[in-house]
């Protein structure tokens, strides 16, 4: 029993349990979903890795086997990490725009989130590496995370928000899934066992791994009954020592010990792992890894809007041969905004900035740049990265910029003790999960050293958030002293971080000042320290900008959010652009007309100037290779290939999570019920600004009218639609073909969209080519989740007698897909809102979908 229970607990922070003496190694598992980070805390360790896009980018792609090609990357980068489980694809849908994890999350759409993310599994799982997908389920919003209950109705779950998570079990065969923090209709998913133990396992036939998100088990014995396996991470209260005690107490059966025990066996040896044995992390990065990671950030990056202005007939985007200067503006010009916050954020095998990779290409062309920043954004101060800093000098006295910071460790209190461990760190933050090397009883200390290099004049301001005792010196001068100050507690480090200590120091451009964090630290749970940097932004930032943009001939104005305002842990509260940043663009789209606005978010944002820019790209927060893409795609080298995945509304109030979003006294109404995403603005007609599945290219497609292979869904037939799909430009291009079903009465027998994503197709396709796309609609992608209210049964039996005169409506007691007798369009489309041909098939009469069938 006692090991059978020490099977159902994690080993550590980031490790799933093992039993060395039967062979079985303790192995490390890693975050997911941009990268394999390994067992440092949001990366913040010494291992680097390759740094993917982001989720809604893989979603922009429409292209599983893109993703899958992917998958395959990550499942090795995972083995350099040693580890047997990566945990990831994030599957929740973006529900509200303003969510912190839709970085991490591919879509607004269940069927292009799915498939998405069964192709992610399959290329992972190929590799021999186990995915666990996550948060099942509901878990659509951040705030108050532990506890918001996601009220939804079984209709709803069913057709939006658990196919994801169908489609990766069936079509991905994934092995694990995480279940999430939230509850479901009142419930923690480790106390019921409706959605674990009876859809996921008993209709969906899932045979694989249930973990709990880190600190989601509650309690005992409703967990052993709810189908999750094991709890992570280290030190839970539910499973493990306590769940040996229930059952040695008879409160749980050894049956089902026996069954969760055995599946976290059966799904670790499914990956290798009693047939080998952990190895220290390492870091790969080879040239096809970062070929692959730039093809996808191009491949991801949606063209917006496109069109010509004064200077140029054709429209701005590539820029032309007559381009001679470009003014490279904005906040995120300077910064390599490539992922969001939070647990999937990993050390990168490089950064590179949308400003350099731009100059590096105009200078190959002779194009001169020139940079303003325009406005600040930062929410909290980012810490110290990048090419301003540099670790101590080499033995030969060399600094090299941009190197990494040495990182000591001592044991015991005093941080300018003789170092016990080292190693290095690309930014100014020191997580510690599991305690560093040292089992001093005082606790451990730590130092971060090297120098920052100050890039413009002026007074800087500096911000020390510490869990423990840090202190920040600068040129030698203590600059934030924590040592002897016990603080409040804010959101940072999960909420166990302090409020920020602030400094301020005048530095001069281009000098370099000695850095040294130091670090007293006597508890051995997390802990850890940021120093983050405010640098001032030059008086009259616009105008300067505007100087730029009026004398350059192109301007590209890099905007968006960072990583603090799109993060796990917190939702925004506004859907604008941070700071002045819509102010910043109007200005410079007034001074020069060849605009180019590059979005650089996870998720949408307004966009109240887009009728007055030439150009509008959305990179997303598109990896290690978004700038290079970014470069490629400016400068015509490569086409911006992604469509968009979710709709970018005209205002956050149309949005259908608007009035229950993020919830009121803990409960989170998913009142817009199945019109999630586009389902709501299509069937309300609301404006938006770009709709679900829009993105330009660079060259122009037709798709022909669609030849369906029967007039009539029968129970158990699929449909097939073919059309002729040709690219009408003059150059090679892709697209992405989108097939809705659009009921011909979307009122009855029940409320539905007016029309539903059902099945896509990308292809790509020379100058003049055209090609056949065949797609499959299987019966349910006609159907609806029926669900019969018991109460209304009761009523009718009740009163059948006294309603002898009046007709009873026919009642079908069973929930389950159906598929409802009628007319259905089958309609193609570049996007949701523009369509090209469409057909119609009916359905003589009301069929029930065998179950199973995805
Ligand atoms: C996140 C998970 C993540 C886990 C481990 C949690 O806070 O919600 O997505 O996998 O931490 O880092």
């Amino acid at each position: 029993i006692a090991e059978k229970a020490h099977l159902t607990a994690a080993a550590g922070m980031f490790h799933v349990p093992g039993l060395p003496d039967h062979g079985l190694p303790v192995w490390p598992v890693t975050d997911g979903p941009n990268g394999a980070r390994g067992t440092s805390l949001l990366g913040t360790g010494d291992a680097v890795a390759l740094c993917i896009p982001c989720g809604t980018a893989l979603g922009a792609t429409w292209d599983p086997e893109l993703i899958e090609r992917l998958g395959v990357a990550l499942g090795e980068e995972s083995a350099t990490k040693s580890s047997k489980i990566l945990l990831a694809p994030t599957v929740n849908l973006h529900r509200s725009p303003l969510a912190g994890r839709n970085f991490e999350c591919f879509s607004e759409d269940p069927l292009l989130t799915g498939k998405a993310a069964a192709a992610y599994v399959r290329g992972v799982q190929s590799t021999g590496v186990v995915t666990t997908v996550k948060h099942f389920v509901g878990n659509e919003s951040e705030t108050e995370r532990y506890t918001t209950d996601s009220r939804i109705d079984e209709r709803t779950l069913r057709e939006l928000y658990l196919l994801p998570f169908e489609l990766t079990v069936t079509e991905g065969e994934t092995l694990g899934i995480m279940t999430s923090y939230n509850r479901v209709n009142g419930e923690y998913l480790t106390n019921q066992p409706r959605l674990v133990e009876d859809v996921l396992r008993g209709e969906w036939g899932f045979e694989g791994l249930v973990m709990t998100d880190w600190f989601a088990a509650i309690d005992t014995v409703d967990g052993a009954g709810s189908g999750v396996d094991l709890e992570m991470p280290v030190g839970g209260p539910a499973f493990g020592k306590h769940l040996s005690k229930a059952v040695e107490n008879g409160q749980v059966s050894e049956e089902r010990l026996t069954v969760m025990a055995d599946r976290v066996l059966t799904t670790l040896a499914r990956a290798g792992a009693f047939e080998a044995e952990p190895t220290a992390e390492r870091n790969l990065a080879t040239e096809s890894q970062r070929v692959l990671a730039r093809d996808a950030a191009a491949a991801a990056t949606v063209l917006l809007r496109n069109e010509p202005t004064d200077a140029t007939e054709a429209p701005v985007l590539p820029l032309g041969d007559d381009v001679a200067s470009i003014a490279v503006i904005g906040p995120n010009a300077g910064r390599a905004q490539i992922m969001g916050g939070g647990s999937a954020a990993l050390r990168p095998q490089y950064r590179v900035t949308p400003l350099d990779a731009l100059g590096a290409r105009a200078a190959e062309r002779g194009i001169a740049i020139t940079h303003e920043v325009g406005v600040a954004i930062d929410r909290a101060a980012p810490p110290m990265s990048g090419s301003a800093i540099a670790g101590p000098a080499g033995d030969d006295g060399v600094i090299v910029p941009g190197s990494d910071l040495l990182l000591e460790v001592v044991a015991g209190l005093d941080p300018t003790g003789p170092a016990v461990a080292s190693g290095s760190r690309d930014q100014t933050k020191l997580i510690f999960g599991d305690p560093p090397t040292t089992d001093d009883p005082e606790g451990y200390s730590a130092r971060l050293s090297g120098s920052y290099l100050a890039p413009v004049t002026g007074t800087y301001t500096f911000e020390m958030v510490q869990v423990v005792h840090g202190r920040f010196s600068l040129g030698g001068e203590v600059v934030c002293d924590g040592f002897d100050l016990d603080l409040p507690r804010s959101g940072a480090f999960f909420g166990s971080g302090s409020t920020p200590i602030i400094g301020t120091k005048d530095l001069v451009a281009g000098e370099r000042y000695d850095l040294l964090v130091e670090y007293r630290s006597p508890i051995r749970e997390f802990s850890g320290v940021e120093v983050g940097v405010r640098v001032p932004v030059p008086e009259g930032g616009i105008d300067r900008a505007c100087e730029a943009a009026a004398a350059a001939d192109v301007a590209v104005v890099v905007v968006g959010t960072n990583d603090d305002w799109e993060s796990e842990g917190w939702d925004r509260t506004s859907m604008d652009l941070p700071g002045d940043q819509d102010e910043l663009i109007r200005r410079v789209a007034a001074a020069n007309p060849r605009t180019v606005v590059v979005l650089n978010t996870g998720a949408p944002v307004h966009l109240p100037w887009r009728h007055d820019v030439a150009a509008v790209l959305q990179v997303h927060f598109g990896g290690q290779g978004m700038a290079d893409a970014l470069a490629d795609v400016v400068f015509g080298d490569a086409e911006p290939g992604g469509r968009l995945p979710t709709t970018y509304p005209e205002r956050v109030e149309h949005n259908p999570s608007f009035g229950t979003f993020p919830g009121t006294n803990g409960v989170l109404r998913y009142g817009e019920e199945v019109f999630a995403g586009y389902r709501w603005y299509d069937s309300r007609h609301l404006p938006v600004a770009y709709p679900f599945g829009h993105g330009l290219g660079y060259t122009t497609f037709e798709i022909g009218a669609p030849e369906v292979s029967a007039a009539t869904v029968e129970a158990g037939v699929d449909l097939t639609v073919t059309a002729t799909v040709t690219n009408t430009g003059d150059r090679a291009g892709s697209h992405v073909i989108q097939c809705y079903v659009a009921p011909a009465d979307p009122t009855r027998p029940l409320p539905r969209p007016t029309k539903e994503l059902k099945a896509f197709a990308k292809v790509f396709l020379e100058p003049g080519e055209s090609t056949d796309v065949t797609l499959t609609l299987d019966n349910r992608a006609f159907a609806h989740w029926h669900e019969p209210d018991p109460a209304w049964a009761a009523t009718v039996d009740a009163y059948r007698p006294s309603l002898r005169m009046f007709p009873v409506p026919k009642f079908d007691r069973e929930p389950g897909w159906v598929v409802a007798g009628g007319d259905y369009g089958i309609v193609l489309g570049h996007s949701s809102a523009d369509l090209a041909g469409s057909a119609s098939v009916s359905v003589p009469e009301t069929f029930r979908v065998s179950p199973g069938r995805a």
